[in-house]
């Protein structure tokens, strides 16, 4: 799907045919970047545009420009007027999925840690076509990046050499997804998401130590799981064979949402259908996401009304 005609770059509004970058900058060269998936969920009753989590989203892209050594960590508000301003260029009254990027703009040493760039777009997102039905998935040959070389609690872009490796072979063996594990053997994540067992009615996921990106639907969920279903979820390390033993699972994530997963190694998980657990979690997230409920409301930004509520 195409990105939207005007994106960000550097705190200006530029077309996306003039968002260009310089070949050698230590962000392509290096690998020097890190960045932010973001979603803004329309409700059409409502007529507004939700932007969802968007203050937790900046501070974990400020996390990772501290770990990563940036010369200038951008605030929160500076990162969140740019996301703001080019939903507004794009007049959007869709759903759409944000990218953010922060990255080394020099053409420098190995060692280069600014100036600088910060960059912004996004593309009209419906959801994924597996959340119905949900996905067939494999557990990868490759193993999972590690804290002490390549932090997956880091959304960096290098990292994400791992995540594709793992979901391009998935895919050559005709698998929908991959589930990546750790090198002790354990479940860490997916290429793109969380992941969630449901085991004799409990939720089950892999803690936040075992190689995964501490995400923000993980967050959402653990919470509605808690809050408003009265399920109980444990943070543990999780082996392979418990989710063959398992009765449902399923991933979260800005991009997934919450998705059903119906197998591992061609094993059914449970039914081999997507779970009653499974699909209370799915209803309630979307009921968060689109702001069909006046639960959680700090979570969500409305883009239109505020403006309306500035120009009155
Ligand atoms: C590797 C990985 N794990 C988990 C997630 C889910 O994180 P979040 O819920 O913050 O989008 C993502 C998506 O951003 C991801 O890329």
């Amino acid at each position: 799907m195409p990105t939207l005609p005007k994106m960000c770059l550097n705190g200006k509004i530029v077309a996306y045919e003039d968002c260009k970058v310089h070949a050698f900058a230590g962000g392509l060269k290096y690998g020097g970047g890190v960045f932010e998936g973001l979603r803004a969920y329309w409700n059409a009753d409502q007529q507004e545009l939700f932007l969802f989590r968007l203050t937790e989203h900046m501070e974990r892209l400020r996390f990772g420009m501290k770990v990563l050594r940036f010369d200038e960590i951008f605030s929160v508000d500076h990162m969140s007027d740019c996301i703001l301003r080019m939903i507004r260029a794009n007049e959007v009254r869709e759903n759409i999925h944000i990218r953010i990027i922060a990255y080394i703009d020099s053409d420098d040493e190995l060692t280069g840690c600014g100036p600088i760039g910060l960059v912004c777009g996004a593309v009209p997102r419906k959801p994924s076509r597996f959340v119905d039905d949900g996905m067939s998935i494999v557990v990868s040959s490759y193993t999972r990046i590690t804290d002490n070389a390549l932090p997956p609690r880091v959304k960096a872009t290098a990292n994400y050499i791992n995540n594709r490796a793992a979901e391009l072979e998935a895919k050559r063996h005709g698998y929908d997804g991959v589930l990546i594990m750790n090198p002790d053997g354990r479940v860490s994540e997916g290429s793109g998401a969380c992941f969630f067992l449901v085991r004799n009615g409990q939720l089950i996921t892999p803690d936040v130590t075992s190689g995964i990106l501490e995400s923000i639907t993980r967050d959402t969920v653990i919470e509605i799981a808690r809050r408003d279903l009265g399920l109980t979820v444990v943070e543990r390390p999780l082996d392979r064979t418990e989710i063959y033993a398992g009765d449902e699972a399923f991933w979260c994530g800005t991009g997934y949402e919450v998705l059903p997963i119906v197998a591992l190694d061609k094993l059914a998980i449970g039914s081999g259908k997507p779970g009653a657990i499974t699909r209370k979690v799915q209803q309630r997230y979307f009921d968060v996401v689109y702001g069909r409920t006046a639960d959680y409301a700090s979570w969500r930004l409305p883009i239109w009304g505020r403006q309306r509520a500035a120009a009155e």
